[in-house]
């Protein structure tokens, strides 16, 4: 279950003294804004860090809460790419913002960013959204914080550990954190990590590479989070067989759904590159239209490219605001994410990440008035216009000041999907490749028997 707390209107920490009087509101409204990146910096073999200003400053865009996330909106090639990334700071406004992308199998987006950012570019992004977050008061978790991160999973991850880093020790719960990376090269952050807490007084970290043939055992996760993991706060962020895995341990361990955070971006690794011709045909029940969906396009992807404006917020499978009511067929490549058990056996789906598998009838193209589950309305209720109006309107505004300014090579660099899904909290497929990897979209991430000692730093400087 996503996390309940709306972290875009609750300030993080709470004040120690008068937990019920914030000390500061943050203003971010859902929209757009303006971001300059003032600085490019390498944060594993194939990802780098991106910091991000309020244009002429070295100042966060906008207040935040770590773990929350943006989205970037490209032009590119006629058509205009999104991507959702995390905040990887600790929340602090005077500092600037940071997002980790990391490079996708021919992603148009993470390697054009990897190859070509540079202090000085502008980019156009969504307000902070999310509540992928830590309680309000962290110390206030009985059983601690248990993370667990798959890849680029670490993100979010990363911001909620930095600024837990940053409390007073008597405001500070104990924390585990599990991080599953392809190699010690590709782990995002590996050395940060470390010196989050060197002497490991308040922070457990076990770490774990593929390459060695290293897993996150599920079981052992509520082992190493001690007697009281059941009354700890989960979350985790990676593949989606790792949610559902570490999901399933927390329900099996008896964590409450309102202690278990999901982050549930869409995993590039199920994405395939659009095709041409016809896959399926998607019918529109309000109109009786019929229209032809391209091989590996989503639901929205497809509405989109017939001029229909279905509204979205995340278009990375986190949000629920794109949620259209399928009447008829089947679609793949939505499974987890925010919806719940009821919406989804109401037909709704998340047309960002939904592919159709054979022909299937919507009841609308959505867009106003059209009938969205409310709960998935509520979570973004301000941000679905605005975001799409918004990053619409940076294409032919901010984006072309921008391919003014850098190499215009990435639209001959790859022909991936054109919402080829955030890489702030999924992982190329290519970690699923070891022959121990036991389940799909897990990244090969876990299922391994095999379990690491606490991390002394090996491997991760
Ligand atoms: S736009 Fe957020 S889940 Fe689809």
């Amino acid at each position: 279950m996503v996390s309940a707390r709306n972290a875009a209107t609750a300030p993080w920490p709470m004040p120690a003294a008068r937990p019920a009087a914030p000390a500061a509101k943050p203003a971010a409204r859902p929209g757009t804004i303006t971001v300059q990146v003032i600085e490019v910096i390498p944060a594993a073999a194939n990802a780098v860090t991106l910091r991000l200003a309020e244009p002429g400053t070295t100042r966060a865009p906008a207040p935040y809460h770590p773990g929350q996330f943006i989205t970037l909106g490209f032009s590119m090639g006629g058509e205009t790419l999104y991507r959702s990334y995390s905040l990887c700071g600790d929340g602090k406004t005077d500092k600037p913002w940071e997002i980790t992308i990391k490079r996708q199998p021919g992603g148009r987006i993470s390697n054009y960013l990897n190859d070509t950012a540079k202090p000085g570019m502008l980019l156009s992004v969504s307000a902070p959204q999310g509540n992928f977050t830590l309680p309000a008061d962290p110390a206030s978790a009985p059983g601690g914080l248990v993370f667990v991160a798959g890849g680029s999973g670490i993100t979010p991850i990363y911001g909620m550990l930095r600024a837990l880093a940053s409390l007073p020790a008597s405001r500070r719960p104990h924390v585990t954190l599990h991080y599953a990376y392809r190699s010690h090269a590709e782990a995002i952050y590996a050395r940060q990590l470390v010196a989050l807490n060197p002497q490991r007084t308040w922070l457990t970290q076990y770490h774990y590479a593929s390459s060695a043939g290293q897993r996150i055992h599920p079981e052992h996760i509520a082992m190493s989070a001690g007697p009281h993991a059941a009354r700890a706060h989960w979350y985790v962020c990676g593949p989606e067989g790792l949610r559902r895995a570490i999901v399933a341990e927390a329900e099996r361990a008896g964590v409450p759904a309102q202690f278990t955070h999901v982050e549930a971006f869409a995993s590039p690794s199920l994405r395939t590159a659009v095709g041409k011709g016809t896959a399926a045909r998607i019918r529109l029940a309000d109109t009786g239209r019929t229209l032809d969906a391209r091989p590996g396009e989503s639901l929205l992807e497809t509405l989109e490219r017939y001029g229909y404006r279905p509204e979205f917020s995340c278009r990375a499978g986190a949000c629920g605001t794109c949620a259209l009511r399928k009447l008829s067929g089947k679609t793949r490549g939505d499974e987890g994410g925010p919806l719940t058990g009821r919406e989804r056996s109401s037909g709704y789906v998340l047309a960002c990440v939904a592919q159709p598998a054979g022909d299937v009838t919507l009841a609308s193209a959505g867009g106003k008035g059209a009938h969205a589950p409310i709960a998935a309305r509520e979570r973004h209720a301000s941000a679905r216009t605005a975001l799409r109006v918004a990053l619409v309107a940076a294409t032919a505004t901010v984006f072309i000041n921008v391919w003014g300014m850098t190499s215009h090579n990435v639209s001959a660099s790859g022909s991936s999907s054109s919402s080829n899904s955030s890489s702030s909290s999924s992982s190329s497929g290519s970690f699923g490749s070891s022959s121990s990897s036991s389940s799909s979209g897990n990244g090969g991430f876990y299922s391994s028997p095999s379990f690491n000692q606490p991390s002394t730093g090996t491997g991760m400087s």
